[in-house]
């Protein structure tokens, strides 16, 4: 098929610079533009962004001139890497213009009808993008990915869920700087340290996994019920946010059984068969000091969960280890991820 021409708002940010990265040579999407702020707009893209990839720019992006963000533009997709004050204004603008928007802002992750989507978990979620539509009026749509500290912590959740019943959880996450985003977190706060606070993440962790593990019924979602209690701290390390978890299950599970659950389990084919989407999901490690950032956040391109550590836990029932790549996983990647289930869907018309 011809590529869908797709366009990166805040493209000169953390996540913005992921996109434009990953979107460089997609079979499925395009960039034909990209946006910025009042400080970048009108000026050539690889004059305005200080680049802070290991990956080259792409040349054709580098040459396009940032747009400002108004949905005055000639695609039909956005994603968008806004933060999230500007999200909260802009995004509706844009979707009530007509675009799909595929956001990493949490403005909109816990609004009824937005879907907040893991296409490996829940895909079926976006059944509710014509009630969004209905409700707001709009042509468009707003679809959003998770947290990236919730991301690492969830797909675990998601499959004690289905095999043993989940009830509670107990999360604390030590989480990359590149979270931050750019120039983000002082060096004077981070080197020697540990910070253990970050705005509004733990109620983050406590609301979205309800939402992502919720189910569809009679047309509207709902919320999974179960209690989380979170912890999320700042940690030295560049890239990839890992979650240490304790769940309380319904069904008594030994780590045995559950380490063969996390083994055994699939994405659904929908999922699996999208462009982007890692040969293997989850990658569980037997090894008791892994998994580690430096070692597997790039597991699957960066788009892989890595889990290990299961072992009773005295307090409630089992705990574990988990790590994803939270500019990859937990941003971009993800997105992307959302937008080819999206085409796969039928929900974005192929051109
Ligand atoms: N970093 C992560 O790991 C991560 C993970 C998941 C989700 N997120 C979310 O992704 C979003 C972006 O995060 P980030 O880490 O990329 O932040 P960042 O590095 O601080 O980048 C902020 C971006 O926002 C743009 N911007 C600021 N005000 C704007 C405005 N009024 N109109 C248009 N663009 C504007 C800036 O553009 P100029 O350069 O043109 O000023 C810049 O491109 C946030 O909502 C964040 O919560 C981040």
């Amino acid at each position: 098929m011809s590529k869908i021409p797709v366009a990166v708002l805040a493209a000169t940010g953390a996540v913005g610079q992921r996109f434009v990265q990953l979107l460089a040579d997609h079979p499925w999407f395009e960039i034909a533009a990209v946006t910025g702020s009042a400080r970048t707009a009108g000026e050539r893209y690889g004059d305005s962004v200080r680049w802070i990839l290991t990956e080259p720019m792409p040349e054709a992006v580098a040459n396009l001139v940032v747009q400002p963000t108004e949905p005055n533009l000639d695609v039909p997709v956005v994603f968008s890497a806004l933060p999230t004050v500007e999200a909260r204004e802009l995004e509706p603008a844009f979707a009530s213009a007509g675009y799909a928007v595929v956001t990493n802002a949490s403005a909109y992750r816990m609004t009824e009808n937005v879907p907040l989507l893991i296409p490996e978990i829940n895909p079926e979620h976006t059944a509710l993008i014509p009630r969004q539509q209905e409700r707001c009026g709009w042509p468009g749509f707003i679809v959003a990915s998770p947290n990236c500290s919730t991301t690492s912590a969830v797909l675990p959740m998601h499959i004690f869920d289905r095999a043993f019943g989940l009830r509670a959880a107990l999360i604390t996450t030590m989480q990359a700087i590149s979270g931050a985003g750019y120039p983000g977190v002082s060096a004077l706060d981070i080197v020697d340290n540990i910070v253990p606070h970050i705005p509004g993440e733990d109620e983050k962790l406590e609301n979205e996994p309800r939402k992502l593990l919720g189910r569809m019924s009679g047309g509207e979602l709902v919320l999974a019920e179960l209690a989380i209690s979170a912890e999320a701290t700042r940690v030295p390390v560049r890239d990839g946010h890992l979650a240490a978890v304790s769940v309380r299950l319904e069904e008594q599970a030994t780590p045995e059984e559950a380490i063969e659950a996390l083994r055994a389990w699939q994405p659904p084919a929908i999922a699996a068969e999208l462009p982007s989407s890692p040969a293997q999901t989850l990658v569980y490690r037997d090894e008791a000091d892994r998994p580690q950032p430096r070692l597997d956040r790039s597991n699957g391109a960066g788009l892989a969960w890595t889990v290990g550590n299961v072992r009773r836990c005295p307090v409630l029932d089992l705990r574990y280890m988990a790590l994803t790549h939270n500019t990859l996983r937990g941003a971009a990647s993800g997105a992307i991820l959302n937008a080819e289930l999206l085409v796969a869907q039928g929900i974005i018309p192929r051109p």
